[in-house]
């Protein structure tokens, strides 16, 4: 397929089981999960008491959780809640796809006192499956999407539909590429481009929220690295290889892409628009996200 068209070009997440054989990769170079988890230690306690919800003794604290794999940081998000918000907690666990939902469900019968007293309801469908069936006046005080909002269609649609899902003091939580780091540089440097439209930063979730009046309450920047140097060799290794179709969210992105196009985001890549050079001439890619707050009033 050398010499194809950009447009003809696989997106990533068209692929599930390469998306999380990719994604494993991605986040256990780069400490992604890790990174994040220590933000929401640091951050989730002061958020969830600052909330200025009002519930009766009998009602459950509600949480949405949109796209949350494997769990490892959605779990952690709801026994902080459940710490500091409410100990009576419902939360619905939209995940597609079944195995990342496995592992998930695994984790919280291997961690099974860090939710006890929460009711957990179980999703295997997308956001826009989601969307489609939703309830009215089913609204949520707290809604997670770490991560995944990229991957959940028109962008303007979604935000609308999370603003209005929430209850009145509700928190919608968002964790997205800086607009600002290497890996968000390359993201909008590929958005001329038909794959990468779905390819978003925190720059554009501003600009959309301005757009339609949602306010954004607070961003703080969660510095995430990653040593990129196998995307450079000159004979691709498999890690290589899968590590820099994650980066450009293409399937077999050195092998399809055209020659020149291919060139030109290596050469971004490894600029230090992007990057810098670490020890022993590593390159290591600045791929910080931004966590953004939306708050109801
Ligand atoms: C980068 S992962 C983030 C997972 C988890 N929140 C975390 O931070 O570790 C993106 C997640 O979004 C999910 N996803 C993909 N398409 C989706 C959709 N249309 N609706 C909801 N979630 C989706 C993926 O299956 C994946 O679990």
């Amino acid at each position: 397929m050398a010499g194809a068209s950009i447009e003809s070009l696989r997106h990533l997440s068209d692929d599930a089981d390469y998306y999380v054989t990719a994604l494993d990769l991605y986040n256990r170079e780069s400490r992604r999960v890790q990174r994040i988890c220590e933000w929401v230690d640091g951050n989730l306690h002061a958020m969830a008491t600052s909330m200025d919800v009002t519930l009766q003794k009998e009602d459950s604290f509600s949480v949405l959780s949109v796209g949350a794999g494997d769990g490892i940081v959605d779990h952690r998000i709801l026994g902080h809640l459940r710490d500091s918000a409410h100990p009576q907690l419902r939360a619905v666990i939209l995940e597609p796809d079944s195995h990342m939902m496995q592992q998930y469900q695994d984790l919280v019968s291997k961690e099974s006192t860090k939710l006890q007293g929460v009711d957990l309801d179980w999703r295997q469908q997308t956001f826009q499956e989601f969307q489609a069936t939703a309830k009215e006046d089913d609204k949520f005080h707290f809604i997670s999407c770490i991560n995944s909002l990229y991957y959940c269609g028109d962008l303007e649609k979604s935000l609308k539909f999370l603003y209005e899902k929430l209850d009145s003091g509700g928190l919608l939580l968002i964790t997205i590429l800086s607009a600002e780091g290497g890996l968000g540089k390359l993201w909008q440097h590929l958005s001329n481009t038909s794959i990468s439209q779905r390819q978003f930063t925190s720059c554009y979730l501003q600009e959309t929220c301005k757009k339609q009046n949602i306010p954004i309450a607070e961003m703080q920047k969660i510095s995430i690295q990653c040593d990129i140097s196998p995307c450079f060799d000159h004979q691709l290794s498999q890690d290589g290889n899968t590590l820099l179709d994650f980066l450009t969210h293409t399937v077999n992105f050195a092998q399809n892409a055209p020659a020149e196009y291919r060139d030109d985001v290596l050469r971004f890549l490894g600029s230090p628009e992007c990057s810098v050079r670490g020890s022993g001439g590593k390159v290591i890619l600045d791929a910080s996200n931004v966590a953004v707050l939306i708050r109801k009033q």
